[in-house]
């Protein structure tokens, strides 16, 4: 057995460099100068040798034996003082790191922006109001009467915030997104066209189609001259924008005491394509929100001058809209927070 010494340095010279905590230090000293070492292994080849090899080859081994003490002194020392100076300085920085995961919208958000990046793009401007309410704001100005079931306490959330403006009444969470109609409209003359996301909140029970918190989108356009044609104009290109080109869109009849006339908007169901399935429950139709012409009161509660403008208005729910556009079949699933829902979309 013959031992290439030159090469058995340039080895250990090589991993040497690559000791920089004292797990990877032990493992060099054990291959080397353990038990079952090289140094071991060479100390015992060398009865084997002729008797005039065996000094030589017995100075080569003790060279390399102290070349190897003195790394392992010099690299303990260095450790030491890494870690000294700081705590973390034994952290292996080579190796890779752990990607943290990449967030995105909820789905809810891509939809709100979906929806008014439509109104926006034909010429309305994207405007919010507070989610506490005065009374005033989110019924008595929309013409809704005082004794109104919407009013009752079972169907608003009432706040014990008194309301300064309005003696002895209350603030409340929006129960819709319309009375920010009248702050636009006591804060700008028209023409105006603005569209209004926000939250809003119904005292209801939790159920796969009821929350007490849902969003909604609110749309307001006021001009001295504004018809119910144009309003349905308006609503059938939005309504292809979102749902597709072929989509066909109706108005059924309907109150709202805001709009006057006031409709409900339909659009031909995207799954059975008006032919009746179980989604639109056989009507081959899918309610998406409520419309109408701005009623004069609301014009008056604003301080608009009576007979002076026309307006149109409209209502929709994103929630709504997002389970009928990609076939979520339970609100709950927005607001749970499970990962494995919001990854998909
Ligand atoms: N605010 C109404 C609702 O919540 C929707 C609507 C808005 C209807 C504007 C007409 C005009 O149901």
């Amino acid at each position: 057995m013959s031992w290439n010494f030159q090469e058995i340095e340039d080895t250990v010279q090589q991993e040497a460099k690559y000791i920089l905590d004292f797990q990877r230090l032990e493992a060099f000293r054990t291959k080397y100068l353990g038990r079952k070492g090289l140094l071991q292994e060479i100390y015992a080849s060398l009865s084997n040798l002729p008797h005039d090899q065996r000094p030589l080859v017995g100075k080569n081994a003790n060279d390399l034996r102290n070349n190897i003490s003195i790394i392992i002194e010099t690299k303990q020392k260095e450790i030491k003082s890494r870690q000294a100076q700081s705590p973390a300085a034994d952290i292996d920085i080579t190796i890779p790191g752990v990607a943290a995961p990449v967030g995105h919208q909820h789905i809810l958000t891509q939809t709100i922006d979906e929806i008014c990046g439509i109104f926006a793009g034909l010429g309305f401007v994207v405007q919010e109001g507070p989610e506490i309410e005065t009374e005033f704001n989110n019924f008595t100005a929309l013409n809704i009467p005082v004794d109104h079931p919407s009013r009752d306490a079972f169907d608003t959330f009432y706040l014990e915030l008194p309301d300064p403006g309005h003696q002895g009444r209350y603030q409340l969470l929006r129960s819709h997104t319309s009375p920010a109609q009248i702050r636009v409209m006591q804060k700008n003359q028209p023409p105006l066209a603005v569209i209004v996301p926000g939250r809003v909140y119904r005292p209801d029970a939790a159920d796969a189609s009821h929350s007490f918190m849902f969003h909604q989108i609110e749309g307001l356009l006021v001009n001295e001259d504004v018809k119910f044609s144009e309003l349905k104009g308006l609503l059938t290109v939005f309504c292809r924008r979102l749902f597709g080109e072929k989509t066909k869109m109706r108005f059924r009849p309907h109150f709202f005491p805001f709009t006057e006339p006031s409709a409900e908007v339909d659009i031909s169901c995207y799954i059975c394509d008006g032919k009746g399935c179980s989604v639109c429950r056989r009507k081959g139709w899918l309610e998406i929100m409520g419309c109408g012409m701005v009623h004069p009161k609301v014009f008056l509660a604003a301080g608009y001058p009576e007979g002076k403008y026309k307006g149109l208005a409209f209502g929709l729910g994103v929630e709504r809209i997002t389970m009928l556009k990609y076939g979520i079949e339970d609100i709950r699933l927005f607001f749970e927070n499970d990962i494995r829902f919001l990854e998909q979309f």
